[in-house]
């Protein structure tokens, strides 16, 4: 495969929406992507399944890769499940998502004529489209993406219990949330077993009866997809090929060059199935980075809307930070923790802190143990003070800081217990840089008050954190340092989730590693809805020299999963 060095010319990949009944009669909403200037029919079609929890939108990079390469692409949002498409969430099967795959198929044969196409398919999406294969021979190149062949084991390595064991052998679950999204376990689990969906050998029976080539892209450091079971899948098949993705993580995307490399290989593979050419052949053009940017955005902002009673944030973090102080006991955190302090420097006495958002107080308690450490005492010690939304988590942070500092009084080290001053403050950081005739309790701070700023995961949660950044500058002190977070985009945990579990032994200690995980799926879900904005270091270094900040410098941490930038007035 050669790339092309030019993009193609941009404003030449158009997208319409569109609406069709599946063959259950719920619509489907639909993005169709073409190169303009009109849609030509009689190019080669592909339907790019969307992930689990996920949307059409995620599906919109790959779908401008093979637009720009000549293909008219759907893709869709699941009925039952998240997005713009009809349905009960609470409804969705791997049966339903096959339903789905097999009316988009209808939905491009009846309208535009096309008599086959490429079914792309990402993660558990990939087990829909190998039943979907299986029954439709319009499907004649089938690829699947770090594609889940063995539910039982994926939800067993996720799960740390055996789900579909469990649920033969008569357990039951009811409605809960499986990785952000409110489904019914026991439906889920019973349509999959029933249908024949649940396990490696229903996926090898399925896949016996499927004519389609099957190309198989699996990642080298996938924790949810076993590729002994890939292998067992594809072993002794003709018509497939499996390409290994070198440092790829279940999360394709994860890793920004791994995923580009990645997309022109599957892009690559499917053009070259549809036009006879090996892979090696085919000359890719690449689309206009911004084109795709602009488009990501209308689709952000559509699915915004389409969310009925959004849940109010303060109520959202309260529920999540319950379930955060666990991760006192996750190594990576406290990696990154320590990261953020080293960033930050050495607190002097008189040292003013600001940590905003600090949810439970988490770096807070970073702070007082490494002062702690230093037996530093001080006639006029430092003062940290702890913002956030949530009456709960600064409750926490204040039981958690005080009582430290009160067991340290009472020790060896009596002196060093008076290390520091406390101070916490409930304030919605949206309210900030509003005209106070607006907000009756906005809370402002006079220029120049801190010395230090940690913005610890909490600006991709804000409606304007440029305007935040602003005000943080304006109440740091000339020579002041802030450190900002974010989770990367498309980060994945599953690495830090597997270590995480993997020394854990009682039965509530992996409950309490399973709530983190589905607290974690619903921030996600938020983000997929178009409420939330996860940064890379690159953007966050740019929200920071936008503010006025200067020396940017950003960092890796978190198991590599969250971007960290450093910054000075
Ligand atoms: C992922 S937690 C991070 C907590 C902490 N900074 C840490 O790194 O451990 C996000 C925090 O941002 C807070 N937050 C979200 N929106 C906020 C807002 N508009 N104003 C103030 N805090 C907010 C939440 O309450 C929550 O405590």
């Amino acid at each position: 495969m050669r790339a092309d060095s030019s993009p193609v010319q941009a404003g030449y990949i158009l997208t319409d929406f569109v609406r069709f009944p599946n063959r259950a009669g719920l619509h489907i909403a639909a993005c169709v992507d073409y190169f303009g200037p009109s849609l030509d029919p009689q190019r080669p079609w592909a339907v790019v399944a969307p992930k689990f929890g996920e949307t059409k939108k995620n599906a919109l990079q790959l779908a401008y890769y093979l637009a720009a390469n000549g293909m008219n692409v759907l893709r869709f949002d699941h009925t039952n499940h998240v997005g713009e498409s009809a349905g009960d969430q609470t409804f969705f099967t791997l049966s339903s998502g096959a339903g789905d795959l097999i009316s988009c198929g209808d939905y491009l044969e009846q309208t535009h004529g096309a008599r086959h196409y490429t079914l792309v398919a990402n993660s558990l999406s990939a087990r829909t489209a190998i039943r979907a294969a299986a029954g439709d021979p319009r499907i004649r190149h089938l690829v699947c993406l770090v594609g889940v062949v063995n539910l039982r084991h994926t939800l067993d390595q996720v799960y740390r219990d055996d789900l579909v064991g469990g649920h033969i052998a008569g357990k039951r679950w009811g409605i809960g949330d499986m990785l952000g999204v409110e489904m019914d376990y026991d439906g889920f689990l019973r349509s999959a077993v029933e249908d024949e969906m649940h396990d490696l050998a229903t996926t090898q029976a399925d896949l016996a009866k499927s004519e389609a080539f099957v190309s198989f892209f699996s990642g080298e450091r996938d924790t949810w997809v076993s590729l002994a079971d890939v292998d067992a899948v594809l072993r002794g098949r003709p018509n497939a090929r499996l390409t290994p993705i070198p440092g790829a993580m279940h999360e394709l995307r994860e890793n920004a060059a791994v995923a580009e490399k990645a997309f022109r290989d599957i892009v690559a593979t499917c053009v070259a199935q549809v036009r006879g050419l090996p892979a090696e052949a085919v000359e890719l053009k690449l689309p206009d980075k911004r084109e795709l940017m602009r488009q990501n955005r209308t689709e952000r902002e559509r699915l915004r809307l389409t969310v009925r009673n959004p849940q109010d944030e303060r109520d959202f973090w309260a529920k999540y930070l319950e379930k955060y102080r666990l991760m006192q006991s996750v190594d990576d955190y406290q990696s990154y923790l320590s990261l953020v302090g080293r960033l930050l420097g050495e607190i002097r006495p008189r040292d003013t802190l600001l940590d905003a958002g600090c949810g439970n107080g988490l770096f807070g308690m970073w702070v007082l143990r490494t002062l702690l450490e230093r037996a530093q005492q001080a006639e006029s010690p430092p003062v940290y003070v702890g913002l956030d939304l949530t009456l709960e988590g600064l409750r926490d942070a204040l039981d958690m800081h005080s009582g430290y500092s009160l067991e340290h009084r009472r020790g060896p080290e009596a002196r060093a217990g008076e290390f520091i001053g406390l101070l916490y403050g409930q304030t919605d950081l949206d309210t900030w840089g509003m005209p106070a005739s607006e907000v009756p309790e906005l809370l402002v701070f006079a220029d120049n008050t801190f010395d230090k700023i940690c913005c610890s995961l909490v600006l991709s949660y804000l409606n304007r954190p440029e305007v935040v950044l602003a005000e943080l500058y304006r109440v740091m002190r000339p020579g002041g340092r802030i450190v900002v977070s974010s989770m990367k985009p498309f980060c994945d945990m599953s690495e830090i989730y597997r270590d995480f579990m993997d020394q854990r032994i009682s039965e509530s200690e992996l409950e309490s590693g399973r709530d983190l995980l589905r607290a974690a799926g619903k921030i996600r879900l938020k983000e997929e809805q178009g409420f939330y904005v996860f940064f890379s270091g690159e953007e966050l270094s740019a929200l920071l020299t936008g503010a006025g900040f200067r020396h940017c410098a950003t960092h890796l941490s978190f198991g590599g999963q969250a971007a960290v930038a450093v910054a000075e007035k």
